[in-house]
């Protein structure tokens, strides 16, 4: 069976269809890049695996579950299943990093024992292996208001690790970072990819890094799955398709990923 199935799907907001003719299947372990201009619907794809999205045509199941014909039970333990990294971190920033780590594990504590942050010895042991896997162990006390961006992704990575999650989704979890934390971050998800045998799929803005860390990249062009396969069969022109129609004056003000200076500029004086 595979972690995830999709049959020609079309899918949507209220009836608004975003991503059209969606074949695609997932097998357990993969790590997966998803590239495209902005706006193309890599987000909505992800968002669907997470059952957040509306099915209007074709079939999707997700760890086995059919998303069209699953009940609100059944979708609440696959959400529970599926890891979710943003690029924003979502992290409690006025709480330390093992707090924040523990907060994953919160549907297996009972409530006051998450109110008043107390862990039995069996749960320390995990958090504390869960920020041993993202390097953060000698920071397990720090408030993650002090923590650098990719530390701080890298949180939002163990705490999604505490959930004890089969497919971690990111959504564009390097897109605010330097180069440096970009890599560190990258080498995380690699390491829990590897190490804990979880799918791991990211949208990614940076096709570089898509290239070097992924194993299958999907190319995604105004809704539409344009390239499946390994990077190292990405040519230039396959490139050129996934990107046509991204033009600096299309790239609306409010995105949060850094544009480019030029693209900065063109926008502002717009
Ligand atoms: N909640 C929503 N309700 C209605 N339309 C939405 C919603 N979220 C996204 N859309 C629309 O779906 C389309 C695809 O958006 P999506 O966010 O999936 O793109 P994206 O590829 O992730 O873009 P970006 O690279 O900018 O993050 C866009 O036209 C967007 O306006
Ligand atoms: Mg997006």
């Amino acid at each position: 069976m595979k972690t995830i199935k999709a049959v020609k799907v079309k899918l949507g907001y209220g009836n608004k269809v975003v991503l059209t003719d969606i074949d695609l299947e997932v097998s357990g372990g993969e790590f997966i890049s998803i590239i495209g201009p902005s706006g193309v619907g890599k987000t909505t794809l992800l968002m669907a695996i997470n059952g957040n999205v509306k099915i209007f045509d074709g079939e999707m199941s997700v760890l086995n579950h059919n998303l069209r014909t699953i009940g609100n039970t059944d979708l609440k333990s696959i959400r529970a299943r599926i890891g979710v990294i943003f690029q924003g971190y979502h992290l409690v920033k006025r709480l330390n990093v093992l707090d924040n780590v523990a907060g994953g594990m919160l549907r297996k504590m009972n409530s006051l024992q998450a109110a008043i942050k107390y862990y039995r010895h069996d749960q320390y042991e995990l958090i504390y292996g869960y920020m041993r896997a993202v390097r953060l162990e000698n920071e397990a006390l720090q408030r993650c208001d002090r923590l650098s961006g990719g530390q701080m992704q890298r949180v939002a990575i163990a705490r999604a690790l505490a959930q004890e999650p089969e497919i971690i989704l990111a959504d564009e979890p390097i897109s605010s970072l330097d180069p440096i934390s970009a890599t560190g971050v990258m080498d995380t998800l690699a390491r829990i990819n590897k190490e804990y045998g979880l799918t791991v799929i990211a949208n990614l803005h940076q096709l570089e890094y898509a290239r070097r860390y992924s194993r299958r990249i999907i190319g995604m062009n105004k809704g539409r799955i344009i390239y499946d396969g390994k990077p190292e069969a990405l040519d230039d022109a396959t490139v050129a398709r996934i990107y046509q129609g991204e033009r600096a004056g299309e790239v609306e003000p409010s995105l949060e990923f850094p544009l480019p200076a030029a693209a900065r500029v063109a926008v502002y004086n717009a």
